[in-house]
C-alpha cells in the first residue's frame, strides 16, 4: 500500500524525522483556517498518490491565508496524471537552501535493501538516474544490520555530501530507516530532503510504501491508512473474499492457480489477443491451491462484475488440488452464480486427475463453458470470444 504524503509525514514525525507543520484540508475554507493556524508562508500541496505534483501545478506557495484559499481553489479538483485532487495538505513554508534525495527500498533482485542518495534532489529520481547517473549513489544495506550511524555516514559520503553536512544528514537517514523497519515498509523516499537557510535538515516530501503482508499481522493500525474510497470496487470486493486479484485494463477475465501460472496466462492471453482485435487480459486472479467451489464462485463473481470483461479463461494445473475438485468447483460455482454467470468461460485443465476433471465438465455440458486442450488453445479461444 502506498501512502499519501501527509500520512508519510505523520509517520516521519512519529519516528522523529524532522518535518514541518502540516494540516490536511478538503475545502478552500479549511485551507484558509489551516494557513491561519500555521502562520506565515505556507505551501498548499495536492494529496495524490503520484509524483511530479509540483510540475503539474499541485504545489503552490501562499504568503497569506487568502492566497492559500485561492491556491486551494486552483488545486482541488485538478487532475494530476489521472488522479483528481480531493484533499490538500497545508504545510509550513520552508526556506530552502539546498534540495537532496534519499530513499531506502527493498531490492528484490539482490535479496537485500538498497539506499539511493543524491545531493541533487528535487528533480524526479528516474530522470536523475538517466541524465546524471554519477550523481546518484547506490549503497547496499544489509537487512540484518540496517542503516546504523556508520552505514548512514557511508551513504552520505557516497552521495558526496560536503563534510560539514555528513553527520547531520546521516542522523536523519538513521531515523528514516527506523521508519522503514518499524513500519514494515518496502520504500521510504524523501525528495526533497532539504537544508534550510537556518541550517536544518528537513524532509519536505515523503513517499512510503508499506508491505501489506506485514501489515495484516504486525500492524493492524495500518488498516486506518487505507484509502477505502479510492480503492477499485472490484479489488475491494476481491479482498473481502480473500482473493489475490488485481484489476487490469482488458477484456479477458483470467483465473488460475499459482502466481507463476497466472502471470504466464496473462502473457499468453495478451499474445493471443493480438490476433483478435487486440483484446487483453482483464485481471490477475490467483485462486491458490485449495480451489474449491466457493473460491471459484467468488473469483468468477468478481470477474463477471467487471463490465469490461467479455470472456473468462480459467487455466488450472492440478497439483495438490486435483482437477476433479476444480471441475466440481466450476460446475458448483456456475450453479451458485445462476443467472449472474453471463459470459463465456474457456477452461483448460491439466495435471492431477485431468481426465476425470474434464469428464465432469463434459458431463455438465454447461452452455457457457468451452473446454480447451492446452493453454495456447484456451487463450486463443478466450480472446476470440472476447472479440466476438
Ligand atoms: N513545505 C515546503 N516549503 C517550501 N517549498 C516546498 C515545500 N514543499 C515542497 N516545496 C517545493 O516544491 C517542490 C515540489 O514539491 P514536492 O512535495 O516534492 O512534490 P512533488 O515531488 O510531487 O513534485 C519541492 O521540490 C520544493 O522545492
Ligand atoms: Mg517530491
Amino acid at each position: 500500500m502506498d501512502l499519501y504524503e501527509y500520512q508519510a509525514r505523520d509517520l516521519f514525525e512519529k519516528y522523529e524525522v524532522p518535518v514541518l507543520a502540516g494540516i490536511v484540508a478538503d475545502t478552500p475554507e479549511e485551507v484558509k483556517a489551516a494557513a491561519e493556524k500555521i502562520g506565515g508562508v505556507v505551501v498548499v500541496k495536492a494529496q495524490v498518490k503520484t509524483g511530479g505534483r509540483g510540475k503539474a501545478g499541485g504545489v503552490k506557495v501562499a504568503k497569506t491565508p487568502d492566497e492559500a484559499y485561492e491556491a486551494a481553489k486552483a488545486i482541488l479538483g485538478l487532475d494530476i496524471k489521472g488522479h483528481v485532487v480531493q484533499r490538500v495538505m497545508v504545510a509550513a513554508g520552508a526556506d530552502i537552501a539546498e534540495e537532496f534525495y534519499f530513499s531506502v527500498l527493498l531490492d528484490r533482485a539482490n535479496r537485500s535493501y538498497l539506499s539511493l542518495c543524491s545531493v541533487e534532489g528535487g528533480m524526479e529520481i528516474e530522470q536523475l538516474a538517466v541524465e546524471k547517473p554519477e550523481a546518484l549513489a547506490r549503497v547496499e544495506v544489509d537487512p540484518l544490520t540496517g542503516i546504523d550511524e556508520a552505514k548512514a555516514i557511508e551513504i552520505a559520503r557516497a552521495a558526496n555530501f560536503p563534510a560539514e553536512l555528513v553527520e547531520k544528514v546521516a542522523a536523519v537517514f538513521v531515523k528514516l530507516f527506523d521508519v522503514y523497519k518499524g513500519e514494515d515498509a518496502t520504500l521510504v523516499e524523501v525528495n526533497p530532503l532539504v537544508l534550510t537557510g537556518e541550517g536544518d535538515i528537513v524532509a519536505l516530501d515523503g513517499k512510503v510504501s508499506l508491505d501489506d503482508n506485514g501489515s495484516e499481522v504486525r500492524h493492524p493500525e495500518h488498516e486506518e491508512l487505507e484509502d477505502k474510497g479510492a480503492a477499485d470496487p472490484l479489488e475491494a470486493k476481491a479482498k473481502q473474499a480473500g482473493l489475490n486479484y488485481v484489476k487490469l485494463d482488458g477484456q479477458v477475465g483470467i483465473i488460475g492457480n499459482g502466481a507463476g501460472l497466472v502471470m504466464s496466462t496473462l502473457d499468453v492471453t495478451a499474445y493471443a489477443g493480438e490476433n483478435h482485435g487486440g483484446v487483453k487480459p482483464a485481471n490477475f486472479l490467483d485462486i491458490g491451491g485449495g480451489a474449491n467451489a466457493q473460491v471459484m464462485a467468488s473469483g468468477l463473481d468478481v470477474i463477471l462484475g467487471d463490465p469490461q470483461v467479455k470472456s473468462v479463461f480459467v487455466n488450472v494445473f492440478g497439483g495438490i488440488t486435483s482437477c476433479v475438485a476444480v471441475a466440481e468447483g466450476i460446475v458448483k460455482a456456475l450453479e451458485i452464480l445462476g443467472d449472474a454467470a453471463t459470459k463465456p468461460l474457456v477452461v483448460r485443465l491439466d495435471g492431477n486427475q485431468v481426465e476425470e476433471g474434464r469428464a465432469i465438465l463434459a458431463a455438465a455440458d454447461h452452455p457457457l463453458v468451452t473446454l480447451a486442450a492446452g493453454m495456447d488453445e484456451g487463450a486463443d479461444k478466450a480472446a476470440e470470444l472476447a472479440n466476438a
